[in-house]
């Protein structure tokens, strides 16, 4: 991370200073996202897209929900047949744009499924700014009932069905650790000034708060993990996901039966807390452009952080969810019929050259593994099979592509 201050802007300053000038970057990062006035989704000032601050993979086209869909089905036919005549939910929480379930919606009224009068899709979205557009996005999209909830809310009333979180984690706010004379500190944001006193923000440490002590101590011990590793130098620092176990046990309430499926940045637990890995996964994203200046324009840019893939597993188990098994996205775009799409697009007409060459173009961005095919899918589920024939899943997309 990069040691140089920068400027705090005014909405920052007086959030800090009522705080004693200094909070956890955890808080800096809630703060920065999230304010309904000033956060970048709060506000939603941030865009998801190839015009926007960053892309995902539905924001590249229809491509993306074309290859999930089969999945979805398959997943929606077993727990229609758990569940006769029950409503069924697609939730998606952290929608963005709303792309996915846009481009899902035509895909499943095509799908002529017995269970499709008894769709719905729920939409889960913490930002005012962010809902705003969903809501305008999906105003005139198919005919499936769309609804928005939290996931409190939903915990009140829970579905069955499925549950989306697709870069919903690697959003939620860290804490950033960093290794001091042989000891983790929580690396705070602190408000100091320089001699034409003009508000600065910058780095400094506290010895880790007990509670937070014991959650990495526990957590460590559970899922494996060398936390400092050995070898690391002074300075290193890392990023711990405590809000993670959190939103596994509301996802966990919000459903009675049904299957989870995460899909983000994810890294095993050897990479991400590596020795030479000495400054963490945070990352910064404005208009297409990454940089690791976090501190920078507080509620203009995005942040984010990779996750550790055993600590996201052991969190889920430790809410209930039964891990199915997860897979790199590449893997799971194979078996989903990714190189039959791309021989398709071959025989697309010549008139229609420019669209099949886009599209080629965000398949391969898709898989590319220095881009989104870094990313991981995870699928966890929350029921018993109650017969040999419910054992299978129906989790197409972990099967080796035939
Ligand atoms: C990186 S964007 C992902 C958008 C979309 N899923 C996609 O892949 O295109 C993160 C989204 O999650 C929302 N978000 C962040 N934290 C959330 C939370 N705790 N619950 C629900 N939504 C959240 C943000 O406002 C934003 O819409």
């Amino acid at each position: 991370m990069k040691a140089l201050d920068v400027p705090c802007p005014d909405w920052l300053l007086e959030r800090l200073q009522h705080q004693g000038q200094r909070v956890p970057f955890s808080t800096f990062m809630e703060w920065a996202l999230h304010d309904p006035d000033h956060g970048a989704y709060g506000t939603g000032q941030l865009h998801v897209g190839t015009a926007g601050d960053f892309v995902t993979s539905p924001s590249l086209g229809d491509d993306f929900a074309g290859l999930l869909i089969h999945q979805l089905i398959d997943w929606l036919d077993t727990l229609a047949a758990r569940h006769p005549g029950a409503l069924l939910s697609i939730v998606d929480v952290g929608p963005g744009e709303a792309d996915l379930i846009a481009q899902l919606i035509p895909l499943l009224e095509a799908s002529a499924a017995e269970w499709l009068s008894r769709l719905e899709c729920v939409l889960v979205e913490i930002n005012p700014g962010m809902q705003l557009r969903q809501r305008e996005r999906l105003l005139s999209v198919g005919n499936i009932p769309c609804r928005w909830c939290s996931l409190q809310e939903l915990a009140a009333e829970p579905v069955k069905g499925i549950l989306l979180a697709h870069e919903l984690l690697d959003a939620l706010p860290v804490e950033r650790l960093i290794l001091r004379s042989g000891s983790l500190r929580r690396q705070m944001v602190t408000l100091t000034t320089f001699e034409a006193s003009v508000p600065l923000l910058t780095w400094d440490d506290d010895p880790l708060p007990q509670t937070l002590q014991d959650q990495i101590d526990e957590q460590a011990d559970r899922d494996g993990l060398e936390l400092p590793p050995s070898g690391a130098l002074e300075g290193w620092a890392t990023e711990w996901h405590h809000s993670v176990e959190p939103w596994m046990k509301e996802a966990f309430a919000a459903m009675t039966d049904g299957m989870l499926l995460v899909v983000d940045y994810a890294l095993e637990s050897r990479r991400y807390y590596a020795p030479r890995r000495a400054d963490g996964t945070l990352v910064a994203y404005k208009r297409q452009q990454s940089s690791t200046d976090v501190l920078r324009d507080a509620g203009s840019q995005d942040i984010t952080a990779h996750l550790c893939l055993e600590s996201l597993v052991g969190a889920a188990s430790e809410a209930g969810w039964i891990l199915d098994g997860h897979c790199r996205q590449g893997e799971a775009l194979l078996a989903l019929g990714l190189a039959e799409r791309l021989t398709a697009l071959q025989q697309l007409p010549g008139d229609r050259l420019a669209q099949a060459l886009r599209r080629r173009e965000a398949l391969l961005r898709l898989v590319d593994p220095s881009c989104l095919g870094e990313l991981r899918w995870f699928a966890f589920h929350r029921f018993v099979p109650t017969s040999a024939e419910q054992t299978d899943l129906n989790s197409r997309f972990l099967r080796e592509p035939t």
